[in-house]
């Protein structure tokens, strides 16, 4: 069986090849799709079958998935281009018979205001309509996501942002690329749909979790979206991605990733690391 990884010199691709080698899988049995040689080289010392292709060049994509029996489609990073970039990969996986392809999606795509769900949204039902095998893994907020704020609130006491009470169920990078590689290799999955987060969590409470790693007090002030934006600004922001940021907040607040689902506890055959443990672990 020959694997595939998109995205693999990213932190979730990277993390997907590890699990996949850690399940026994041979390093020569995965192929790791990479746009710079120079970022895969390390992949390439450890045997997997590197192959360069950019999801904007759709003959790269055909000859890096060549012989592959099942891709595991990480979601690209260029917001704006990735429904045309993941279609490319669909078409190509289409074109040379793969057999199974999983997807990495984002909560409720379907229905969530999240300002980053539509391309998801598109994307998934591109696969749906493609007639490939495939398996959807709609990802919540990586905790990863919020490092950097926890970092800053350590050092100034004061978690601000325009979240209001809305929860997150977030959990690690890389339990959720854990999840999907058991997903990718697994034979259960096929047309399913499934909602990876941890345990909902508030403000309140990664304040006074980042409090208990870090050792100060820390403080969760909610704010609203143009203090937000303001604060953002002032951090040295630029005025585009400040205006994202605040709108990302204002659908937590109204609870796009405040979900409750078993699905990657079930995945991992363990509870999700508790948010605590989580933050120890990132710090
Ligand atoms: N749920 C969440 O909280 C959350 C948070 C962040 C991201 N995401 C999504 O999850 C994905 C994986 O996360 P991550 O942390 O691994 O992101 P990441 O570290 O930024 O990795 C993105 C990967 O995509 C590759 N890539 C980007 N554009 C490409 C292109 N045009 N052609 C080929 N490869 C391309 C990058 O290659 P290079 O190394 O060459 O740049 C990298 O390997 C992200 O891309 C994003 O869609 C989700």
């Amino acid at each position: 069986m020959k694997y595939a990884i998109t995205g693999s010199t990213g932190g979730f691709g990277s993390a997907a090849v590890d699990h996949l080698i850690g399940k026994g899988i041979d390093p020569s049995d995965i192929t790791a799709l990479a746009r710079s040689a120079e970022k895969a080289a390390g992949l390439k010392t450890r045997g997997v079958d590197v192959r360069i292709a950019d999801y904007g060049d759709r003959v790269s994509l055909l000859e890096a998935l060549e012989g592959v029996d099942r891709v595991l489609l990480v979601s690209g990073s260029e917001v704006g281009k990735r429904f045309e970039q993941h279609s490319n990969v669909i078409e190509a996986a289409k074109s040379t018979g793969v057999k199974f392809l999983v997807y990495t999606s984002l909560t409720r795509a379907d229905i969530s205001e999240n300002p980053l769900a539509p391309e998801h949204k598109q994307t998934e039902e591109a696969l749906k309509e493609s007639g490939i095998n495939y398996a959807i893994v709609r990802n919540n907020w990586y905790l990863e996501n919020y490092l950097a704020d926890v970092q800053y609130a350590a050092r100034t006491g004061v978690l601000a942002t325009a979240t209001a009470d809305g929860r997150v169920a977030s959990a690690l990078r890389s339990e959720y690329a854990e999840a999907a590689v058991n997903v990718l290799t697994g034979e259960d999955h096929r047309g399913k749909t499934l909602e990876l987060s941890g345990k909902p969590w508030t403000f309140n409470d990664l304040a006074a979790s980042a409090a208990s790693v870090y050792g100060n007090q820390i403080n969760y002030t909610p704010v609203s979206g143009d203090e937000r934006k303001a604060g953002l600004l002032d951090a040295g922001m630029d005025e585009g991605s400040a205006g994202f940021y605040t709108l990302l907040d204002e659908s937590i607040a109204r609870g796009s990733l405040d979900i409750e689902s078993t699905d990657l506890k079930e995945l991992l055959g363990r509870e999700p690391a508790e948010l605590t443990e989580a933050l120890k672990a990132l710090k």
